[in-house]
């Protein structure tokens, strides 16, 4: 009955131990494999690696409201509306440097010139991008040639000027819900505001490249 114990002591188990041998040199070569792969993988270039974390600003003082402007004033609403425009946080974006935690606040909400990205930084080297236009009433660059109704057409349901849709990174069906009252305020404020001349780049498409840098915005679920 203690037959099972005295073979393991015995010379016949010893010999029976080389093929324990030839997988203890197997297992060698495992990890020196792997130990090679996971050298290689280091020196492999990440996408993350061409990237800096950035907390952008969230919250930004509206402009206050310039009493010169020639459209009459409904003060009520106009003041509202830069309670409102502050609390959505449109500042964020439509401000230059914001994107980046330095908003530049001599000109408030006149566009970014540092642009959105919205293709998936993993495939596209070239990502689609957006900038942030110009919402101050100034009539070339801004939106001084536009109406209350087109203002809130755009903000409201994501319409362009040139029957186009705005890209969702303006978060337009965020702000669907607004009521008339609401998002008429903030079109009349920002017609109130102090114009500011500044043009922001044009949208590039995905595949071609930026000239100024970029921010990335998107979620991406691991498939
Ligand atoms: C997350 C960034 C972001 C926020 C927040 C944001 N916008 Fe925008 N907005 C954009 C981008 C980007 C565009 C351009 C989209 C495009 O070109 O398709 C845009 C476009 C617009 C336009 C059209 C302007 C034009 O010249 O075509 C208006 C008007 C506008 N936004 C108003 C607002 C208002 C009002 C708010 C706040 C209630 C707001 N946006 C918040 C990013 C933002």
């Amino acid at each position: 009955m203690f037959s099972g114990i005295s073979r393991t002591n015995s010379l016949e188990d010893y010999h029976q131990e080389s093929p324990g041998e030839v997988f203890i040199v197997i297992k060698w070569l495992i990890i020196v494999c792997f130990l090679l792969a996971s050298c290689a993988n280091e020196t492999r270039d990440s996408p993350a690696d061409s990237y800096v974390e950035k907390v952008p600003t969230t919250v930004l003082d509206a402009p206050s409201v310039n009493g010169a402007n020639a459209a009459p004033i409904n003060r009520a609403a106009v003041e509202r509306g830069e309670y409102l425009l502050e609390m959505l946080g449109c500042g964020v974006c439509h401000t230059n440097g914001a994107l980046v935690g330095s908003p530049d606040e001599n000109a408030p909400l006149s566009g970014s010139d540092i642009g959105i990205a919205f293709t998936t930084p993993l495939l596209n080297e070239n990502p689609a991008i957006v900038y942030a236009p110009n919402l101050t009433p100034e009539p070339a660059t801004g939106i001084g040639g536009w109406t209350e109704e087109q203002i809130v057409a755009a903000f409201r349901q994501g319409e362009g000027q040139h029957g186009n849709s705005l890209v969702p990174v303006m978060p337009w069906p965020g702000y669907s819900m607004l009521s008339d009252e609401d998002a008429y305020a903030i079109a009349s404020y920002l017609l109130h505001i102090d114009p500011v001349v500044h043009r922001v780049p044009d949208n590039v498409p995905r595949g071609k490249e930026a000239s100024g840098h970029y921010v990335y915005f998107g979620v991406y679920e691991k498939k």
